[in-house]
């Protein structure tokens, strides 16, 4: 390698790959104001960091009375869903770069849940539909004495909908939840299809009546927002149609 080539990955090795980017954050403590606030944070940041760093850089430098939830720090445990840039995403995994660094980013809680402080929403009412749909296996008679077998044509019909990690990014981008709180949503919903279409359980019945409810499967618009809204790809809009059909038809 020439001396010029060496001079120049040498000055490309010591150039900072940091970038100032405005993180402009939806503040509200109830303690200090009954009012939400915008405000505006400068932060380095390696545009290849994700919004979690960005958030990390300003709670452990800058201000840290900044409240938000995250735990794995890696799309696994679902508590960081936020709307960044007016969509519902999960700040662990939104890539600066990905979502126009010049601009400021805008971060707000999720929607149609109450505001407890900063990022963090009450979550109750998100988990309360979910524990109604009876997230469980159900099966009736004896205990077995071996494993329950399952076909791998039935293991796929609900294969989609087992990769739920309850971030309630759906449920939250959802316009019929956010004009009324009491509908189940659609991650309720898709935990629901995970056993309602599982061979091996014998509560589905019990399931779709559930979800006959007034404020069940029949609310879904079809917005599809759910669907665009999901960090793991769960085709959730086509998951409320099967509950639909199902309870139509009576087959699952
Ligand atoms: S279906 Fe997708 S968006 Fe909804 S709670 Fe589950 S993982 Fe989150
Ligand atoms: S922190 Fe666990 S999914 Fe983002």
């Amino acid at each position: 390698m020439s001396t010029a080539t060496l001079d120049k990955v040498e000055a490309e090795s010591k150039a900072s790959p940091y970038i100032k980017v405005t993180f402009r954050i939806r503040r509200f403590n109830p303690e200090v104001s009954a009012e939400a606030t915008w405000q505006d944070f400068e932060v380095d940041i390696d545009p290849k960091e994700r919004v979690l760093d960005g958030l990390h850089k300003i709670k452990w430098d800058m201000d840290g009375t900044l409240t938000f939830r995250r735990s794995c720090a890696h799309g696994i445990c679902g508590s960081d869903a936020m709307r960044i840039n007016g969509r519902n995403r999960l700040a662990c995994k939104t890539l600066i770069k990905d979502i126009n660094p010049a601009k400021p980013i805008t971060i707000e809680p999720i929607k149609g849940l109450t505001v407890l402080k900063d990022l963090v929403v009450d979550m109750e009412p998100f988990f309360q539909a979910y524990r109604d749909v009876m997230p469980f296996l159900i099966t009736k008679g004896n205990e077995p004495t071996r494993e329950r077998l399952q076909s791998a044509e039935d293991r796929e019909r609900f294969d989609d909908t087992t990769k739920c990690i309850l971030c309630a990014a759906c449920t939250s981008s959802c316009p019929v939840f956010w004009n009324d709180g009491q509908y189940f949503g659609p991650a309720a919903i898709v935990n629901a299809h995970r056993f309602i279409f599982d061979s091996r359980d014998e509560a589905g019945e019990q399931r779709l009546e559930i979800l006959n409810d007034k404020d069940g499967v029949w609310r879904c618009r079809t917005t599809f927002n759910c669907t665009d809204a999901c960090p793991r790809g769960i085709e959730v809009t086509k998951a409320i149609q099967e509950v639909k059909r199902a309870l139509i038809t009576r087959r699952f």
